[in-house]
């Protein structure tokens, strides 16, 4: 049976770089994410008997071979435990640009793990479906849920407590955040190759994973307070520590552009000014702002000035991935 899914992407506060198993996809590090409302992923799932094989539509084009056979062995796994072997045609569409660091890849797999479970017929808790969609990608975990929610390392060999929780729904402290897009193309360096050389090379690398613990404290404490400007301070924290490690690995890896370093001056030069606005990236050279809903259009209206920005997306807090009639 067909059945529809829609999940929002989410944007890590505190950042997950490293894999402690690369085959079940468990994470090194802990991390905290705001769903982004603006950002979502709408995929259909259709197991059927006719199908020579798995067939992927990706925003209104067949999917490279690459991408077909990553969501093919994904699927294997709701196929497993369904007991079913009939292949399927996906069809998924992002309202915002796919592959370019804006998480197109955690509202992927948390509308196709939601969808795909509902189509083989699996009743699946939120807990098992975070803990399915991280196979697809680490951040996908986290999609499955509204508002804040921490992804945990976990320390099982099995995965089955590497999974999200909520902290918090989206209604709970209505934040912003102002997404710049710099450039729509392609990332060069996925996030799991990113990972893999930052952890075989970067002699840094081992105190990333030790100083996540904190940090992790600390944002659970801001987010319980409602303390905007540690969250604010933490994030950006955790975000240049992530590019300051990503950049001691060998051959350095590098996500930011020309632009991208204009703006995070753009953001400091504001915050000088009065404004709260912090800045936050992930395996891209986008920008995202994270600022109070009241601040938002202003700061909007200044960014926009920057010469060379593409557009700017604005966004609420999402609320949790769901099934929705087609
Ligand atoms: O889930 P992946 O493999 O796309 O990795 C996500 C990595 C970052 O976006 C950079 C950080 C994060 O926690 O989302």
């Amino acid at each position: 049976m067909k059945k529809t899914a829609l999940a929002h992407a989410n944007i890590a506060l505190v950042k997950y770089w490293g894999k402690r198993d690369a085959a079940l996809n468990l994470p090194a590090v802990g991390s905290i994410s705001m769903t982004l409302e603006a950002l979502s992923t709408h995929t259909s799932v259709d197991f059927r008997d006719d199908l020579p094989g798995d067939m992927l539509i990706l925003n209104g084009r067949p999917a490279a071979v690459k991408q077909e056979q990553r969501v093919g062995a994904f699927l294997d796994l709701f196929r497993r435990e369904a007991g079913i072997t009939a292949a399927a045609e996906v069809v998924s569409e992002n309202n915002f640009p796919t592959g370019a660091g804006l998480a197109s890849s955690a509202s992927g797999f948390a509308a196709l793990a939601l969808a795909a479970g509902a189509a083989a017929g699996l009743p699946l808790s939120p807990t098992r479906l975070s803990e399915l969609a991280r196979r697809g990608s680490g951040s996908a975990a986290r999609s499955i849920y509204g508002g804040f929610v921490e992804m945990k390392a976990g320390e099982r060999s099995d995965g089955t407590d590497a999974v999200a929780v909520q902290l918090q729904n989206a209604a709970y402290w209505p934040l912003a955040m102002l997404i710049l897009i710099t450039s729509e193309q392609e990332k060069e360096l996925g996030s799991t190759e990113g990972m893999n050389r930052t952890a075989q090379t970067s002699p840094y690398y081992p105190a990333w994973i030790a100083s996540s613990v904190s940090d992790l404290v600390a944002m659970r404490e801001a987010i319980a307070g409602k303390d905007f400007q540690r969250l604010g301070e933490i994030a950006e924290f955790s975000c240049f520590k992530m590019h300051g490690l990503a950049l001691s690995a060998d051959p350095a890896i590098l996500y930011w552009n020309d632009l991208s370093v204009t703006l995070i001056h753009e953001v400091r030069r504001l915050r000088r000014q009065g404004y709260g606005a912090y800045v936050t990236m992930d395996a891209g050279p986008q920008v995202k702002v994270i600022c109070l809903p009241e601040d938002a259009p202003k700061l909007q209206q200044q960014l926009g000035q920057i010469e060379g920005i593409q557009r700017i997306l604005p966004t609420a807090i999402g609320g949790d991935a769901r099934l929705i009639n087609d």
